[in-house]
């Protein structure tokens, strides 16, 4: 971080998309993409490059542009196209050294090198990622391609193979109802910006972002201070950083482990201060008592039941359905007295107001998440344990002070309150079954401890990148050498 230089100026047509708002189309492929080594090689990838940046050609799709609420020409694109450049990806155009060296370490580093802040040990590690990210070195762009139909993502697709070598890929697709796998809704609370209009978020009541929460070069939460702007400015300013995420989600075993944990509170002689005799009906219907533990137990998990309504609102139901019939989804903020567990992923990853160590960091943090699902689909009653799971893509302005921060105080060491430090986040922290544990909050305010609790989430690949502007993607596309 450094003091205070000029702000930018909002400019949305000079910005990619995807970054202060979600395409919301139903396919996604990430294309791994190498820039070759020959100097013929940079040439044929800094054309492409320019010719995405310049609206796209026959052979070259255009980069899909933010357009501050409305699309350009009208309508939304029905196939949109976006890249972001891992420092290796940078170093491969052309950038010096001298400019590589004003990015962030944690950038330059690379995710593999951050390991220990990100949980990426034991089955998380590197060593174990599938290709192509099994060469952090060779992986140069990662490029995303989303439509609702997979022949538009093909046709893309092969315009980009003409210019870069293509290492592999990975295709998300939105899961029925926007859930992911573990049965929650998801991609509920986000980022808003007063400059972004987005109808289907004006209802939210939670305090506007700047827009240096996610864009380089725009002040931020932090009073007085911007995140620094890497050399050269063109290249620096409006960008983003992201981290993009495989994770596989152990879909059987999570619901395994509530099984567990059902069985366990059914025999605990404080069960009724979980769920009273006969309350089961509110919980979900046709559920017994056994089936609404395990609701009741999820929902204190995720802090939010698994169709969306926030348990610090709706602590003693999941009905009404649907959701938004009754309750906001987003409107809530924490206390000293909320029902909502501090343990669960949505009071760790987002505190918003609420009570918290480190006062100051109160949404400072916030990360812009843009996911789709991958694999086959799941079914609870026959719990196949196929690879399935979640394609992340955690943005904000600054790795280490947001996403890094995140995932290490907040997740898995639980710094941010002294009643669940030494514990990790129950849904996706790097668990083991040894040491774990999660208190479940009781009617009556106290707690029942679970412990056992196995690592639901496991690290299968990933790479920063730099989500550059479009003046920054004529920049790389001019570079010689
Ligand atoms: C497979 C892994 C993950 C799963 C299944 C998952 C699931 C969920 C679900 C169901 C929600 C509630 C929906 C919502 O509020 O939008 C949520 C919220 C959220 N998650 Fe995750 N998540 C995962 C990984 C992560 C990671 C790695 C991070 C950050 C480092 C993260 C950050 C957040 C944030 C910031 C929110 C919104 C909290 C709020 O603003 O109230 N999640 N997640």
């Amino acid at each position: 971080m450094t003091a205070a230089f000029a702000p930018s100026t909002f400019d949305p047509a000079t910005l990619q998309g995807n970054i202060l708002r979600g395409y919301r189309l139903g396919r996604v492929r990430y294309l791994i993409l190498e820039v070759g080594g020959q100097a013929e090689d940079r040439a044929r990838a800094r054309r492409f490059l320019a010719a995405a940046a310049e609206g796209g050609s026959a052979e070259v799709p255009a980069i899909t542009r933010e357009s501050s609420g409305k699309w350009a020409g009208g309508a939304r694109p029905d196939t949109c196209f976006n890249i972001g450049l891992t420092a290796e990806g940078l170093r491969a155009l052309g950038v010096a050294d001298q400019h590589l060296a004003t990015f962030p370490a944690e950038f330059t580093d690379g995710m593999t090198k951050r390991a220990m802040k990100l949980g990426d040990f034991d089955d998380s590690a590197s060593a174990h990622w599938p290709a192509p990210f099994d060469q952090p070195r060779r992986v140069h762009i990662i490029a995303s391609v989303y439509a609702d139909d997979e022949g538009r993502i093909d046709e893309v697709q092969r315009k980009i193979a003409d210019a870069f070598t293509v290492l592999g890929h990975r295709d998300g697709r939105n899961l029925a109802e926007d859930k992911v796998f573990f049965g929650y809704r998801d991609s509920i609370s986000q980022p808003r910006f007063a400059e972004v209009q987005d109808p289907e978020r004006s209802q939210d009541s939670e305090p506007v972002d700047p827009l240096g929460t996610v864009l380089l070069g725009f002040p931020n939460r932090f009073e007085g201070v911007l995140f620094s702007v890497p050399s050269p400015d063109v290249l620096g300013r409006c960008g983003s950083f992201n981290a993009f995420r495989i994770l596989a989600q152990d879909a059987a075993g999570f619901e395994d482990y509530l099984d567990a944990a059902a069985t366990r509170l059914l025999a605990h002689p404080l069960v009724d201060q979980v769920l009273e005799p006969g309350g089961e009906a509110r919980i979900g219907r046709g559920l017994d008592r056994f089936g609404a533990l395990r609701e009741i137990v999820a929902a204190q998990m995720c802090g939010r039941w698994r169709n969306g309504v926030p348990y610090e609102t709706s602590a003693d139901a999941q009905l009404p359905d649907p959701p938004e019939a009754a309750v906001s989804l987003t409107n809530f903020d924490y206390s000293r007295t909320s029902a909502c567990p501090a343990g669960s992923h949505l009071r760790r990853c987002n505190p918003r107001g609420g009570p918290i160590v480190q006062r100051i960091a109160n949404y400072t943090r916030r990360l812009v998440r843009r996911g789709m699902s991958y694999g086959p689909d799941f079914d609870p009653a026959t719990r196949d344990r196929s690879e399935r799971g979640l394609l992340g893509n955690f943005i904000g302005a600054n790795l280490g002070a947001q996403f890094e921060a995140v995932m290490c105080d907040w997740l898995n060491l639980g710094l941010q309150d002294p009643d669940v430090t030494g514990s990790n986040d129950p849904l996706i922290g790097a668990n083991r079954v040894e040491t774990s544990w999660f208190d479940l909050r009781l009617r009556d305010g106290g707690s029942i401890r679970l412990r056992e609790i196995p690592r639901f989430v496991t690290t299968r690949g990933g790479a920063y990148t730099f989500l550059p502007s479009l003046p920054a993607i004529r920049y790389l596309a001019g570079l010689t050498g």
